[in-house]
């Protein structure tokens, strides 16, 4: 009999030990950070002509970019307004961004692949991403 009441007694003492531990779970805290997709790269910008900007968009109009790309919506592409949010619109991203859209390639906006656009001048691929570029929301 005392053999039985000891046991119980541990029993209910490990119950009362353990049971309120299982009430007050650690909450779980929202672990997952906020990815910044834009990534905004500082830097100056030059004015841009009205008439490149005409001239970028009917180039882009013609060409393949709309199958991927979308003015304000991610699409297979990035949008080109997030775009123009993340790169100062100046010589140096102009041409480094034409380069990209000749060459084609991935990994600044995610896995998804940009074909290469080997037929495209460099002086066309400039005018279209001026075009990009000039959506910069301000
Ligand atoms: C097959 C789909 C596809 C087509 C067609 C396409 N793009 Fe893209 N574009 C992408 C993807 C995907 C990315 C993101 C690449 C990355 O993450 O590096 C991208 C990125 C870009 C960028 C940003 C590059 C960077 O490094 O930030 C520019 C500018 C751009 N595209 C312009 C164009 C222009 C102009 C055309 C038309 C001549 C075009 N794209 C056609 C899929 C495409």
């Amino acid at each position: 009999m005392l053999k039985i009441k000891i046991l119980l007694i541990s029993c209910l003492l490990l119950a009362a030990f353990y049971l309120p531990a299982c009430d007050n779970k650690p909450e779980q805290k929202n672990t997952r950070k906020a990815v910044d997709y834009i990534r905004r790269i500082p830097g100056t910008d030059d004015s841009i002509p009205a008439r490149v900007v005409q001239k970028g968009e009917v180039l882009i109009a013609y060409s393949d970019c709309y199958i991927c790309h979308k003015e304000d919506q991610k699409s297979v592409g990035p949008a080109f307004k997030d775009i123009a949010e993340r790169y100062p619109a100046n010589k140096l991203y102009i041409e480094m961004l034409a380069q990209k859209v000749i060459r084609g390639g991935s990994g600044s906006w995610g896995y998804a692949v940009m074909d290469p656009h080997p037929k495209l001048s460099l002086k066309d691929a400039k005018t279209m991403v001026t075009y990009i570029l000039s959506m910069k929301s301000k």
